[in-house]
C-alpha cells in the first residue's frame, strides 16, 4: 500500500537546501567564490524562511503539528524503535526534532552570514554594522554552520538506521517519490498552497540572482593586501 507523504514543492525544497548548503559549505572559506557564497547562502536562507512559514499552514505530514515531537512521542519512539508500520507516516519523532533543529540552524547559518559581510562594511541587503562586531559575527557564523554541519551527519544517519529497521517503508526514496509504503492518509495540496510554492522557489531564486549581479559584497582579506600594495607602490 502506496501512500503519497511529500507533495512536489516539499521535495524540491528539500533539494535546493541540501545542494545550496553543501556548496556554501564547500565555498564558505574559499575567497575566489564568496559571491557565490553569499548568494549560495543567502538562497538556502530564504527558502528556509519559506518553509517555515509553510509549517503554520502547509500539506498533511509538512505541517508543524503533525510533527511529533512530545516528551511522551520521544520516549515511545526511543522505547520501541520497531514500532508498528503507519504510527508515523511523516517524521518520525527524532527525525522531527532534527528537522526542526536544522530549519532552525540553517536560518540562524544565513542570518550570521548577513551579519558578517554587514560588518565587513558591505551590507547585503542594505544592513551594515560597525566594524568592530566582525569578529563575533565571524565566530557566531562559524559555529553555527559547523552545527548545521553535524545536524546533517545526524539527520543522514537517521535515515540509513531507518533504511536498516524498516527498508520495507520506504523512507530513503521518499524524497525522491513523495511516496512511503505505508497505509495512511495521502498529502494533498489546495489552490493557495500551489500559489505559495510558487513564491516558494521564486523568491530564493531572484534573491540568488540578484546577489550574483548586482549587489555588493565584501572585499576577502587577499583583496584588500593586493590594494594596500597597489596603493603602497603608487605612493612611491
Ligand atoms: C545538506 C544535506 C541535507 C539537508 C540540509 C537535509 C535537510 C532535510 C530537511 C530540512 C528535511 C525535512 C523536510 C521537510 O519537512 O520539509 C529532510 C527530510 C528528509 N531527507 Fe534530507 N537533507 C539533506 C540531505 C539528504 C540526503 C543526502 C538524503 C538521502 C540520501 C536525504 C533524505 C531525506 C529524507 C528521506 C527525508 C524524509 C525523512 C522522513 O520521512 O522523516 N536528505 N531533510
Ligand atoms: C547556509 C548558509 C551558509 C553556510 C553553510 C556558510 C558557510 C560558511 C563557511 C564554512 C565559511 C568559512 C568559515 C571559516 O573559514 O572559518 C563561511 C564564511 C563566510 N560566510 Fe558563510 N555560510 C552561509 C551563509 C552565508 C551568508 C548568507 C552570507 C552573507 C550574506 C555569508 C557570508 C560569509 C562571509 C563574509 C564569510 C567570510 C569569508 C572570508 O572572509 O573568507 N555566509 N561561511
Amino acid at each position: 500500500m502506496k501512500t503519497y507523504i511529500w507533495t512536489l514543492p516539499t521535495r524540491i525544497f528539500h533539494w535546493l537546501l541540501a545542494i545550496s548548503f553543501a556548496l556554501a559549505f564547500i565555498l564558505g572559506g574559499e575567497e575566489d567564490f564568496l559571491r557565490l557564497h553569499i548568494a549560495l547562502g543567502s538562497f538556502a536562507g530564504v527558502l528556509v524562511l519559506f518553509r517555515i512559514i509553510q509549517g503554520f499552514n502547509g500539506p498533511l505530514y509538512a505541517r508543524f503539528r503533525d510533527f511529533p515531537v512530545s516528551v511522551k512521542a520521544l520516549t515511545l519512539f526511543f522505547t520501541n524503535m520497531k514500532m508498528s508500520k503507519s504510527e508515523h507516516p511523516g517524521h518520525n519523532p527524532m527525525a522531527s526534532v532534527i528537522m526542526l533543529s536544522i530549519l532552525l540552524v540553517a536560518l540562524i547559518s544565513a542570518i550570521s552570514g548577513i551579519l558578517l559581510s554587514a560588518s565587513e562594511g558591505t551590507g547585503i541587503f542594505g544592513i551594515t554594522l560597525s566594524v568592530s562586531y566582525k569578529e563575533t559575527f565571524e565566530e557566531l557564523h562559524d559555529v553555527v554552520v559547523h552545527l548545521m554541519l553535524i545536524l546533517v551527519v545526524i539527520h543522514l544517519t537517521g535515515i540509513l538506521a531507518d533504511t536498516v529497521l524498516h527498508y520495507a517503508q520506504g523512507t530513503l526514496f521518499s524524497m525522491f517519490t513523495g511516496y512511503k509504503n505505508i497505509k495512511a492518509e495521502n498529502a494533498s495540496l489546495t489552490p493557495a498552497q500551489k500559489v505559495f510554492s510558487i513564491f516558494w522557489i521564486l523568491i530564493p531564486l531572484l534573491t540568488f540572482f540578484y546577489i550574483m549581479l548586482y549587489q555588493p559584497v565584501p572585499k576577502g582579506d587577499k583583496e584588500k593586501t593586493e590594494e594596500v600594495k597597489e596603493k603602497g607602490e603608487s605612493d612611491d
